[in-house]
């Protein structure tokens, strides 16, 4: 997976995503991850990339030029017509699901709005999709675009050791991780469950499907509809 971020402030995605699983997944070669700076592509010497709305109202919007340049610079490079994800709270809300099914592109491009947002010209002319991450303002694209990369590249193979399987998370099957429990035995007073400590793999496997399905029904009841 190819990844190319359409940015005003590349240092936080390329500082972002350089360290921990992800980081070690781009030193494997597993993924890569490019941030463009949109403002290397402004139409004046400046480097200025907005300005004042048509018709009034608070705020700058990102001109529509530089955000083309920014993404022809990269699409030019690639062997075919990329998905282009538009970071907004106005698209559809992000799910695991969505995240498999971008993890099957060899290249993805994230365009990180700014300011009050961008020209809607340019985002008719280039964008595949519009990304929400939840139900909530931020005040950039940037941590949306890294959240989606990181859900992604986890799902990629090769991404994530063996130990680290993505096979049994949360939302895989529909339902919340079961507990988990680790040394010592008892801490504070509090017991590991004694089925955990029986050896019994069939019978370990039974209580922690229960177990996830308690905690879906707890937690997330939304999810068992
Ligand atoms: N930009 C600002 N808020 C956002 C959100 N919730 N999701 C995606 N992009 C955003």
């Amino acid at each position: 997976m190819r990844y190319h971020v359409l940015t005003l402030f590349p240092e936080m995605i390329l500082q972002g995503l350089h360290t921990s699983i992800i980081g070690r997944a781009v030193q494997r070669g597993v993924i890569s991850i490019e941030a463009v700076n949109i403002r290397d592509h402004a139409d004046n010497a400046y480097g200025k990339v907005d300005d004042y709305p048509y018709g009034g109202g608070a705020g700058m919007v990102m001109q529509a030029e530089p955000v083309f340049r920014a993404y022809e610079a990269v699409a030019a490079r690639l062997p075919k017509k990329p998905r282009v994800l538009h970071m907004t709270p106005q698209g559809r809300v992000f799910t695991q699901q969505m995240a498999a099914e971008f993890a099957q592109e060899e290249d993805l491009i994230f365009l990180c709005g700014h300011y009050e947002g961008i020209d809607e010209r340019v985002l008719e002319e280039i964008v595949t999709d519009h990304v929400s991450i939840g139900d909530y303002v931020l005040t950039g694209g940037e941590l949306p675009a890294m959240v989606m990369i990181d859900a992604i590249s986890r799902l990629i193979p090769g991404a994530l050791n063996n130990q680290e399987s993505a096979q049994y998370d949360s939302f895989q099957d529909g339902l919340l991780e079961y507990p988990q429990y680790s040394r010592p035995q008892e801490w504070r007073g509090r017991q590991v469950p004694d089925i955990l400590l029986s050896g019994h793999h069939a019978n370990v496997e039974k209580w922690r499907h229960e177990q996830s399905l308690l905690r879906t029904q707890q937690r997330r009841p939304d999810l068992l509809k």
